[in-house]
């Protein structure tokens, strides 16, 4: 696939990520467990987020071609919800989540963010994602300011660090599925934001 990678920086700056090439190619099939082995080797050596997901990302691209199960799932979104979820890997106290997510067209999530790196790969559908940045006033210090958007297709993978403010919205005519990714949360530093209040709840 060649399709584009991008990061989108803790201030809502969304950009092109710049990759990095695994050294050695990987195994054939690419199985989520070699990924998972390469992703803990990669979470231990390197500590910068911005450097681990220009490493990750290519693994990512390559579990994802060998991967056409993952398309097989027939997750969908939950009627009453507008959507739903399928944890592919969450263990006690290895600090990775892997999910399918499923969201039905149409529907908006909260504005917020992650309080750890993560990663979304669109597998179907097409998903508007929004971003903020915070812009504290005297007397709101939780307000942000809108920065700009970006419209995910098939094959888009978007990485965020950990205080990047998005909100996403299922375009199109049929429910987006993802592949979704994340690091360690940091519950102190994951909030909800309300522009209107300029307020910010934990999650
Ligand atoms: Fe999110």
């Amino acid at each position: 696939m060649n399709e584009p990678d991008w990061l989108v920086e803790n201030d809502g700056h969304c950009h092109c990520l710049d990759t990095i090439t695994p050294e050695k190619e990987q195994f054939s099939p690419y199985r989520l467990y070699r990924f998972l082995t390469d992703l803990e080797n990669i979470l231990d050596t390197i500590k910068d987020d911005y450097l681990r997901l220009r490493k990750i990302v290519p693994l990512v691209r390559q579990l994802l071609n060998d991967s056409p199960w993952l398309l097989l799932s027939m997750l969908e979104p939950n009627p009453t919800t507008g959507w739903d979820i399928m944890t592919l890997y969450d263990e006690p106290s290895f600090p990775l989540t892997i999910q399918l997510v499923a969201w039905k067209q149409g529907t908006i999530s909260p504005i917020h963010n992650h309080g750890c790196w993560g990663l979304v790969a669109l597998l179907s559908g097409v998903e508007k994602n929004r971003f903020w940045k915070r812009s504290p006033q005297p007397n709101l210090p939780d307000q942000i300011q809108e920065v700009g958007e970006q419209i995910l297709t098939v094959g888009d993978i978007l990485c965020f660090m950990p205080s990047a403010i998005h909100q996403i919205e299922a375009m199109g005519n049929e429910p987006t599925i993802s592949f979704n990714l994340y690091g360690e949360t940091d519950f102190d530093s994951r909030y909800e934001f309300d522009p209107i209040q300029g307020t910010a709840q934990n999650f």
